[in-house]
């Protein structure tokens, strides 16, 4: 890393993805609670708002894949999204798990010391206003706290929203395809981190994200192959489903 503009950077290396979203049902607080078990002090999330404009987890536009209801999430009302089973069709064990609220997140993680990572992930159409939203609710949420919510997204109109609501507040680009401009796009964004998939980053992308101070950090990582040759390369952030594999204690495998 060089000495250019350093922020600081106070997330743990190892992020348990959508909570930790294969053992307990993704983006719920039993996903996190799993996590925290297995001793992760990090989680990704994915967020979205209500049609009364209430940040909550969910990772895809509509419900049909994670709860018994369908149709586009963002069109129901919170009172609506908030009594539907999000665990029901992950486990019997996890039957009428509630769809989270971020506000309910943020206790959760305030209370127990860890960080968060908030992937906005907007209903289509509603992508700067999802980042101005979260952002602002992140900020009141997390006032007063150490260690801020990073906010990520592939949608720059999302972070460019998000930063012109709260600029103190860090952002991340997510990025499935090294375009053109990437990097570019990073810095006009204000980035203090970029987040790729793990096949993208290689040594280049790293000294050229170190280079100018920012993070790179990469998602879904499940293999131990891929983890050290992160490892080996300097990453800075490892968002994994594998829990249960991989542990934050000695980065070592579990089984
Ligand atoms: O934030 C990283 C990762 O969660 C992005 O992919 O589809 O799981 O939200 P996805
Ligand atoms: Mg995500």
């Amino acid at each position: 890393m060089s000495a250019q503009a350093v922020r600081p950077w106070p997330y743990p290396l190892w992020i348990a993805h959508r909570g930790a979203g294969q053992l307990a049902p993704e983006n719920t607080l039993a996903a996190f609670r799993a996590g925290a078990r297995y001793g992760y002090r990090a989680f990704e999330c994915d967020v979205k708002l209500s049609a009364d404009g209430v940040p909550f987890l969910l990772h895809d536009d509509t419900l049909q894949r994670t709860t018994p209801a369908c149709g586009v999430a963002g069109e129901r009302p919170w009172a609506e999204l908030s009594r539907l089973d999000a665990g029901g069709w992950h486990s019997r064990g996890f039957a009428g798990e509630p769809i989270p609220s971020l506000e309910s997140v943020a206790a959760f993680v305030r209370r127990n010391g860890h960080a968060l990572n908030i992937e906005i992930k907007p209903t289509p159409g509603l992508e700067a206003e999802t980042g101005r939203v979260v952002a602002r609710e992140a900020e009141r949420l997390w006032r007063d706290c150490a260690v801020p919510p990073l906010l990520s997204s592939f949608e720059p109109p999302s972070l460019a929203a998000a930063r012109d609501a709260v600029p103190a507040l860090p952002r991340a680009l997510l990025l499935d395809q090294l375009a053109q401009g990437w990097f570019e796009l990073a810095q006009e964004l204000d980035c203090a981190a970029v987040v790729t998939a793990y096949s993208l980053m290689d040594a280049a992308v790293i000294a050229r994200l170190h280079d100018a101070g920012l993070r790179a950090l990469c998602y879904t990582v499940n293999d131990p192959a891929e983890v050290q040759r992160l490892l080996a390369l300097g990453i800075d952030g490892i968002i994994t489903d594998a829990v249960d594999r991989f542990s934050p204690a000695g980065a070592a495998l579990l089984d």
